[in-house]
């Protein structure tokens, strides 16, 4: 059961992408991931924290032989602003020399913290990397980058739910919300 307006501390939000519509759309993309990576043994790569639910919903309906791992960085610090800045990377402990690694990511905004976690990742020298994201913002991207999968493009606006938070909740939301103008 979704609600069309939900309040997070000081902020309102109303209903914007539905649950339904979000699976739908993961289903799509991850029979797109299935198709181009079949017999490559990928390995997936999810962006903690925001991606934790987009790479469970995308990995459970992968059919080809594929590993899973986590990366953990921040760039926003709590409030409605990405900060611009990246500030650490944690993670990456498996060896991706000559492995196809699919990055996913919550949402690319300014598109710093995907073009940081793709130079990093580069240096390892895979044998290919791709980005996934479930929300791309194309008016906010401040970086020369193209998302290859892309779940929904989305306006200018702060969201949240589906993994995206506000000062560190809403993550838990089904349904991705706006922030109420
Ligand atoms: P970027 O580095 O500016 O592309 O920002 C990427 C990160 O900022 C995402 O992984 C999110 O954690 C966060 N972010 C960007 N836009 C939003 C939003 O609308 N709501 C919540 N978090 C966001
Ligand atoms: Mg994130």
């Amino acid at each position: 059961m979704s609600t069309s307006l939900v309040k997070i501390k000081d902020k309102e939000f109303i209903i914007k992408i539905a649950s339904a519509t979000i699976q739908d759309r993961v289903k799509t993309l991850a029979a797109q991931i299935n198709h181009d990576y079949e017999g490559k043994m990928p390995i997936i790569v999810g962006v903690l924290n925001g991606a934790v639910l987009f790479t469970c919903d995308l990995f459970k309906n992968l059919n080809m032989e594929c590993e899973l791992t986590f990366l953990r960085v921040s760039s926003y610090h709590g409030g409605l602003t990405s900060s611009g800045e990246v500030s650490r990377v944690i993670g990456l402990k498996e060896n991706i020399e000559g492995r196809h690694v699919l990055m996913i990511e919550d949402i690319v905004d300014s598109g710093e913290t995907a073009m940081h976690l793709f130079s990093e990742l580069q240096k390892h020298n895979p044998a290919s990397l791709k980005l996934a994201t479930a929300l791309f913002k194309p008016a906010a991207l401040k970086h020369n980058l193209t998302p290859d999968y892309v779940g929904f493009e989305v306006e200018n606006d702060f969201l949240v739910g589906y993994g995206l938070d506000y000062d560190g909740l809403g993550r838990n939301l089904n349904d991705i919300y706006v922030l109420k103008p």
